[in-house]
């Protein structure tokens, strides 16, 4: 059975998408949402569907002792990061070497690294006149968004487009591939 945790820092439409794609799977399941902010609408949306949630100070992150404790109760064996701000300790990153895998909301390597998350991502793909923009899945290493690339889906950017109508476009193609994508790291991972 693999067991992944979702880190969230934020909303967690991602993680609420992941979690019910897997509801009834015999292989796959949710077993812990962490999160590093308290007020993140994650919580809400893991107590809805009865997932374990925990939240961390940015201390805690730098513990990477704690954190390995933390997932080694819930019995995780894969990290998924769906909008989570922090940069995973290295000694996590190679306790779970590709078995950590981020979505970036754009065609990376383009739109990356630090500060590059959320809006600013969009502003700046609207900024610089791009005709597209998309999503990155990839596996995670210490150079946070520099992981080998698995998967990219492509959209169009119109010179009409405002940043919140990339952004939504984005979610789009987000709730439509990740789960998905997930599910066949995982299943290549176990041949
Ligand atoms: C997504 O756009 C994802 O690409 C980025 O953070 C955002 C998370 O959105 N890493 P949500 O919290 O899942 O709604």
């Amino acid at each position: 059975m693999t067991k992944i945790a979702i880190f969230a820092s934020g909303s967690g439409s991602n993680a609420q998408n992941i979690i019910e794609y897997f509801k009834a799977s015999k292989n796959i399941s949710i077993s812990l949402i962490v999160t590093n902010n308290k007020n993140a609408f994650v919580i809400e949306r893991a107590k809805k569907f009865g997932i374990p949630y925990i939240v961390l100070s940015n201390k805690d992150f730098k513990n990477s002792n704690y954190i390995e404790s933390v997932l080694k109760e819930y019995d995780v064996n894969f990290i998924v990061l769906a909008g989570f701000l922090l940069k995973i300790p290295e000694a996590i990153v190679k306790m779970f070497t590709d078995k950590i895998i981020n979505i970036h909301p754009a065609l990376l390597p383009k739109y990356g690294g630090k500060g590059m998350y959320g809006m600013n991502v969009h502003e700046a793909v609207v900024n610089n006149k791009e005709n597209e923009s998309g999503i990155t899945i990839h596996f995670v290493n210490e150079y946070y968004d520099e992981g080998q690339i698995i998967f990219q889906a492509k959209t169009q950017v119109l010179e009409s487009d405002f940043p919140t109508d990339v952004a939504s476009k984005i979610h789009e193609l987000e709730h439509k591939h990740f789960p998905g994508q997930i599910e066949k790291i995982i299943n290549s991972i176990k041949k």
